[in-house]
């Protein structure tokens, strides 16, 4: 449901820079994939990587979930190692598993096979997100990237990895690698971002998905100045910028402490005691629990009431899961949570 006349007026960019809205914009982290028939359909007999190479199949698979839910965005379809593959690092997606190596990186000279991304690298992306703007009209795109040290965990463990044991013995007993490797991470991230924002996304969300593990000592020494140059990188584009991490909640604080327009919340502190922690001048995006879309009817509408009423404390609120759409997740029941978004934060 978009109203607006271009993307930059939509309710989604206006929430996330603290403006009146129509409604309450919601969208959701893996909107578009399994939860979907239609995209099954389509994936079928591609790889992931492949799929996100093909600019054809990347439209149409982020277009899907926008016809279908009504969202206030579609988020690029595209993954955080992309960029990685992009620049010559032997990468795969395995589904049901995540982002693998073969080899992992973990010396000088390891760094040293990674090279700066370039805008022309990745002509595939830029022309995907043209053709997806296109189709949109005013509602937005959210273009991503994945944060340094979420990146840096998939190559230095090699693939998904429960305790990220190698990835934290390397910050701290090579500092300097691990501040090279994380400086030449967010330089990808950058550029990945910038690519997308240049051919026509309305806002940017940087995903650390990884950064729950970390004291708070560590993200604030070794992880969050890497995603701030990042982030940083944006700043002269004007669209707003969204950052989000799972299992953050005690790292909110030295979150808000960025520029970053707004914070995204994961469902493990509640939309109140986030903004709380946030400060009471920062939009927010969040935070209802995926798993709890396979609850009752009457259980999510409870909860997606309390999440408008408490994002109410903020001078934004994008709402959306405080993670992605579980792949078992019936699309119908993400649809009405839409409609009931919509209906109650009317104004
Ligand atoms: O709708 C969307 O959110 C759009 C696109 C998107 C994907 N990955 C598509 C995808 C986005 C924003 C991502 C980001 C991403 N990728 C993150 C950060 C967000 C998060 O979930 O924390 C991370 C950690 C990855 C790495 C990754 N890629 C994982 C953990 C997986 C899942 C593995 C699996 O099969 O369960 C992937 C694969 C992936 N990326 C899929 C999709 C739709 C599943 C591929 C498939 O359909 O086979």
């Amino acid at each position: 449901m978009n109203t607006a006349a271009s993307p930059s007026d939509s309710p989604l960019v206006r929430a996330a820079r603290g403006e009146s809205v129509p409604h309450t914009p919601v969208w959701f982290m893996r909107q578009a994939g399994r939860s979907l028939p239609e995209y099954r359909e389509l994936r079928a007999g591609t790889t992931m990587m492949e799929a996100c190479r093909t600019p054809d199949l990347v439209t149409e698979i982020t277009l899907q979930p926008v016809r279908r839910h009504n969202v206030d965005a579609a988020i690029f379809f595209s993954d955080i190692v992309v960029p990685l593959e992009a620049v010559g690092i032997d990468i795969d997606i395995e589904p049901g598993v995540g982002p693998v190596l073969d080899v992992p990186f973990r010396s000088r000279e390891d760094l040293d096979r990674i090279p700066e991304l370039t805008a022309d690298m990745v002509p595939d992306i830029t022309e995907s997100v043209r053709r997806i703007v296109m189709d949109l009209g005013a509602t937005p795109l959210v273009g991503f990237a994945g944060a340094p040290f979420t990146l840096a965990s998939y190559l230095i463990e090699g693939g998904p990895s429960k305790n990220h044991e190698h990835t934290k013995s390397l910050m701290h007993g090579d500092p300097q690698l691990w501040h090279d490797l994380c400086a030449r991470l967010s330089q990808i991230a950058a550029t990945f971002l910038q690519v997308q924002v240049d051919a026509g996304a309305s806002a940017v969300q940087l995903f650390d998905s990884w950064a729950g593990f970390l004291s708070k000592a560590d993200y604030r020494q070794h992880v969050l100045p890497h995603s701030r140059v990042a982030l940083a990188a944006l700043a002269d584009r004007e669209v707003p910028r969204i950052h989000f991490g799972v299992g953050t909640g005690e790292l909110l604080p030295d979150m808000a402490a960025e520029e970053t327009e707004v914070i995204g919340v994961d469902y493990r502190v509640s939309l109140a005691e986030a903004i709380e922690r946030v400060g009471a001048d920062r939009p927010v995006q969040g935070n209802l629990d995926p798993a709890l879309l396979f609850a009752p009817w009457e259980v999510i509408e409870t909860q997606v009431r309390r999440i408008l009423a408490e994002g109410r404390a903020a001078p934004g609120h994008i709402f959306n899961l405080g993670h992605g759409v579980l792949p078992d997740t019936d699309p119908v029941v993400l649809t009405r949570v839409v409609e009931l978004i919509h209906e109650v934060s009317a104004r």
